[in-house]
């Protein structure tokens, strides 16, 4: 439970915000590349509360800046693509990829004011199909050498969705081991093999339990979290009746994304982005460790789930997330299909724009939720300071060493758990066919 001044601070992020001035310290998932592909590459994007448009200028370089025309507030979006800039509609100004106003055709001959015209811009770069940009101040910091950066295009695969609530409880439901066993039960299993590309569906580990009755029956993890030099790593036991223990590893990458298992050959890195306080995208990026990631399947699988060009999912609160009753007593715990991602969604959303912190009881299962509060706290704290060095991968970190993160599955001895999860982890990366190693 926290107090509402507290709930305030940790959710709102907006410029000056406490909580958007940690979020503008790291690049953030503004689009994805695949939404510039189009005829005309122009896109509006909100983020962080901040009314943008993305552009591919006429060099191919990305510009990122203001919406708004700074004449009298005109929508660039729907500006002329000219001369690696975009021309305003209204009355002419024309904007480069960097903000600066460069002509404004309406005014007096020999009219300097234009240079004195300069809009928001940020810089953006282009990584494994997510187009990130830096909103904060000085030097954007480096990437650290997370696997998803590092696998080749083939083997990773980029996708988003608008989810209509706060950024902070999209991202806690990811640091919270424990709801798989119920939100994502299913009271039957399927058969693995029809399990590509979908999370929880493939075999636990090396052996022939489905991961589905592998949640179903233990329900009660042992969670432990360690703060790491990324942020945190949780680690979920659950002890088999014979002596040995599944072990999952899932990761909190600071500020605002996991790095979770998806099956034995995949994981996701996930990053849940402000648009403004009441909704956020998930950008994802699959990363396999094995065979190429076979876009096409993955790509129709999720847009069958969402429109274009929003992303928006088509499971939502205004169709009470598809629920059916009858598939609730028979097939799925929540009655919402399949996908667990509406189920994800359902649970988010259904808190209201901004849950109420005032009024929740967390309990031992929230132990990597209260761990990562702290830790925004104490961000939020440096920032005010102007302190960065308790700002995970800043202050001076080399992030480009930092690798990993180690997320999988293993079932191991119960003694031997721990040696058990990082040898899996190992010869998976080993038998990789880009440079996994760690
Ligand atoms: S509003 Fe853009 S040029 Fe006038
Ligand atoms: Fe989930």
């Amino acid at each position: 439970m926290v107090s509402q001044e507290l709930n305030e601070r940790l959710t709102r992020t907006g410029r000056g915000r406490p909580a958007g001035e940690v979020l503008r310290r790291y690049w953030q998932p503004a689009a994805l590349v695949e939404e510039l592909d189009g005829e005309r590459p122009v896109v509006p994007v909100t983020l962080l509360g901040e009314r943008l448009v993305l552009f591919r200028d006429n060099e191919g370089e990305l510009g990122l800046i203001g919406r708004h025309c700074l004449h009298r507030g005109a929508d660039l979006c729907f500006g002329r693509r000219e001369d690696n800039g975009l021309r305003c509609p209204f009355h002419g100004w024309h904007y480069d990829r960097n903000g600066q106003c460069v002509e404004q055709p309406g005014e007096p001959e020999g009219s300097q004011m234009y240079k004195r015209i300069r809009t928001t811009s940020y810089p953006v770069v282009e990584k494994n199909g997510i187009v990130f940009a830096y909103m904060g101040p000085d030097e954007p910091p480096g990437f650290p050498s997370f696997d998803c950066f590092r696998a080749p295009e083939s083997h990773v695969f980029a996708f988003k969705g608008l989810w209509e609530c706060n950024w902070l409880q999209a991202l806690e439901i990811g640091i919270d081991p424990a709801h798989a066993s119920f939100l994502h039960r299913f009271l039957e299993d399927e058969d693995p093999e029809d399990g590509y590309g979908r999370q929880f569906r493939d075999r636990a580990a090396d052996t022939d339990l489905p991961m589905t009755r592998l949640l179903r029956e233990h329900p009660r993890p042992e969670i432990r979290v360690e703060e790491t030099d990324f942020g945190l790593r949780l680690t979920a036991l659950r002890h088999l009746d014979n002596g040995y223990t599944h072990v999952r590893v899932t990761n909190q990458i600071f500020p605002g994304a996991i790095c979770i298992p998806m099956s034995r050959e995949m994981t996701i890195t996930q990053w849940h982005v402000p648009v403004d306080d009441e909704s956020c995208y998930w950008y994802a990026l699959f990363t396999s460790f094995d065979e190429p990631v076979d876009k096409k399947v993955m790509r129709e699988q999720r847009l069958k789930e969402h429109r274009l060009p929003d992303y928006a999912p088509l499971a939502n609160r205004r169709n009470r997330y598809r629920f059916d009753p009858e598939e609730q007593a028979t097939l799925t715990w929540t009655g919402m299909g399949l996908d667990i991602n509406v189920h994800d969604q359902w649970a988010v959303e259904g808190m209201g724009p901004i849950q109420d912190r005032t009024r929740e009881h967390l309990g031992r299962t929230d132990v990597g939720i209260v761990r990562y509060r702290r830790m925004l706290r104490a961000a939020m704290e440096a920032v005010a300071e102007d302190d960065e060095t308790a700002l995970p991968m800043r202050g001076g970190v080399d992030v480009s060493r930092i690798v990993g993160p180690v997320s999988n599955d293993a079932i191991a001895e119960t003694a031997d758990w721990e040696a058990a999860s990082m040898r899996a982890d190992r010869e998976r990366r080993a038998a990789c066919h880009w440079d996994a190693s760690v």
